[in-house]
């Protein structure tokens, strides 16, 4: 009897607290939350597919509700945001990341992605030399030899019909990422890089199912679940990929010194890979101990590859789907290189300006990275409200990339909107990558790989699919289910 008194009295206390919480000046709530649970049992159970649904349906509430919204994740408040300019001001206010990032944390450490704000300032300072545009540069090489093999792997498929180019963009931007972070080729170590991308898809699953399921947010519940199990078997067969490249690296350059780790290929301009700065910041420096090392190589890894495939696999999707956008990129690809099949130059990249709008509205439809997080370490003052301290925002990429702002035809797949004077004036309107301080560190890096694998690969086939027929599901990011297939024909005999 007194159990069930106290239980009761507890769980009046909980309503108490549960209705004053939602009483005070706080952005409106999503729909169709109970107490105590609040939104959680609508995450619970539900697929893949069905969260992507879910997530668009609460970025479109969000922007009628004026850009802010709260939703409740059992106890918790987390805060969703699609103003783009209330999205500026949480992300660079607050640089502290939340959730998701907390998960990755035993496997990405003290990378760029996951680490605290002090280790990031620090770090972050380290490694932006390596994303600027002259070590860049180097690396135009690659992604030509790159988009070659790309367009010479595609050979089979020319005039047979449909099929899956995510599986050709997948192992080539594995492939491409492997180069510019560790300096070696993967493509004779196919046994390799099945596993790694293997290992890595089933790490984000663990991540996903754990998101999706509140209980397991607290580490103490986590530690014993099967999940976790999975989680450590899948994170040691990485680990031991990573540490065994980065010890025989490491080897190679204390042998070597650091001039030689610099390979001057043909006549473009010079390579390094992103590990041998990252030994040369931790050896003349003393800058990372070799775990550090691993766990940026790792984030790099991991940053790069799905991110630019997944890209790359959209817009040749879209640019099949919209002819006449497919023949102005002709057009452009002509004016350009004419019928030579030259390498892509860093000249012509400046020159591929409508490619660019492609790009750019490839990742305004379909933003492989929906949402961003940041732990709000402060108040935050935005137009219309107040965030509270201490709670997690999510910083809805799909939402501003919806906004009215786009004018009315925002769901309509239109590179143009990029040229001229139509494009918002908002700093925030590029939402791909992020925005701010914390913005993607790849940026111009992907940009580059992007527009000269797309240059090599739209140059020699002619593309057709129907994105509309689609389906698409939220794995961490937003992968295809069915219907992306496409079809290519060769231009040249
Ligand atoms: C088109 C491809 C890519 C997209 C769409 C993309 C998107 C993003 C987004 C949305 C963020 C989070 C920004 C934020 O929280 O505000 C991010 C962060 C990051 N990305 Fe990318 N990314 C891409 C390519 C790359 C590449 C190629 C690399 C590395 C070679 C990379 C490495 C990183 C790293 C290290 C971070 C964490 C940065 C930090 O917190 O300081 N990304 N990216
Ligand atoms: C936010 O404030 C602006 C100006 O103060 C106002 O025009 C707008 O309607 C407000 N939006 C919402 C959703 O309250
Ligand atoms: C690590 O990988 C190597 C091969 O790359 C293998 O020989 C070794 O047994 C692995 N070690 C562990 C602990 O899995
Ligand atoms: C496309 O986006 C990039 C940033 O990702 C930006 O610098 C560039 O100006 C945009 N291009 C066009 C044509 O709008
Ligand atoms: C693409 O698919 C949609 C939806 O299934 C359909 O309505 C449309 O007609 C298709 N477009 C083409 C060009 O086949």
């Amino acid at each position: 009897m007194l159990t069930v008194v106290l239980i009761l009295v507890i769980l009046g206390c909980c309503l108490i607290v549960w209705f004053r919480r939602n009483n005070n000046e706080e952005p409106p709530a999503l729909n169709g939350y109970f107490p105590l649970i609040g939104h959680a049992h609508l995450l619970i159970g539900a697929g893949n597919i069905h969260l992507w649904i879910y997530l668009k349906e609460i970025a479109y509430e969000c922007l009628n509700a004026g850009g802010v919204m709260s939703i409740f994740h059992g106890p918790k408040t987390v805060y969703c945001v699609a103003d783009p300019d209330d999205f500026l001001t949480v992300a660079d206010t607050c640089l502290q990341k939340d959730c998701f990032n907390e998960f990755a944390k035993p496997w990405l450490g003290d990378g760029l992605a996951t680490s605290d704000l002090t280790t990031w300032k620090e770090h972050r300072k380290l490694l932006d030399p390596a994303f600027s545009q002259a070590f860049t540069d180097g690396f135009l090489t690659v992604f030509n030899k790159q988009a070659r093999r790309l367009v010479k792997e595609l050979e089979v498929k020319a005039g047979k019909g449909t099929f899956d180019h995510f599986v050709y963009t997948r192992k080539n931007a594995l492939e491409t990422t492997f180069f510019t972070v560790f300096g070696e080729d993967f493509n004779d170590k196919s046994f390799l890089i099945n596993i790694y991308q293997q290992k890595m898809d089933q790490m984000l699953n663990i991540l996903v199912e754990r998101f999706k399921k509140p209980w397991l947010h607290c580490d103490y519940i986590y530690r014993w679940s099967a999940l976790r199990k999975q989680q450590d078997d899948c994170m040691k067969i990485l680990l031991n990929i990573s540490n065994t490249v980065l010890k025989k690296k490491k080897a190679v350059y204390l042998n070597n010194g650091k001039n030689q780790n610099i390979k001057k290929e043909t006549n473009g301009p010079k390579f390094k890979a992103f590990i041998d700065l990252l030994l040369e910041l931790a050896i003349e420096k003393d800058a990372f101990n070799d775990e550090e090392i691993r766990e940026h190589v790792d984030t790099l890894m991991f940053g790069g590859h799905d991110t630019v495939a997944s890209v790359l696999m959209y817009t040749i999707l879209l640019v099949g789907s919209y002819s006449g956008v497919q023949k102005k990129i002709l057009e452009e690809l002509q004016s350009i290189f004419g019928d030579s099949n030259r390498d892509v130059t860093r000249a012509d990249l400046s020159q591929l300006v409508y490619l660019e709008a492609v790009i750019n509205e490839s990742m305004r439809i379909y933003p492989i990275m929906p949402i961003s997080t940041r732990r709000l370490d402060r108040d935050v003052q935005l137009k219309n409200c107040t965030l509270k301290k201490g709670r997690t925002c999510l910083l809805f990429i799909f939402g501003v990339n919806r906004h009215p702002m786009w004018g009315p035809d925002a769901e309509k797949f239109k590179p143009e909107r990029w040229l001229g004077s139509t494009t918002p004036d908002c700093p925030t309107a590029i939402a791909g990558f992020g925005v701010g301080r914390r913005v993607c560190i790849g940026k111009s890096y992907s940009m580059m790989s992007l527009k000269t694998t797309l240059a090599h690969v739209l140059r020699r086939y002619r593309v057709s699919g129907n994105h509309s027929q689609m389906v698409a599901k939220i794995d961490v990011s937003l992968k295809p289910v069915s219907g992306h297939h496409v079809k290519i024909d060769s231009r040249v005999q």
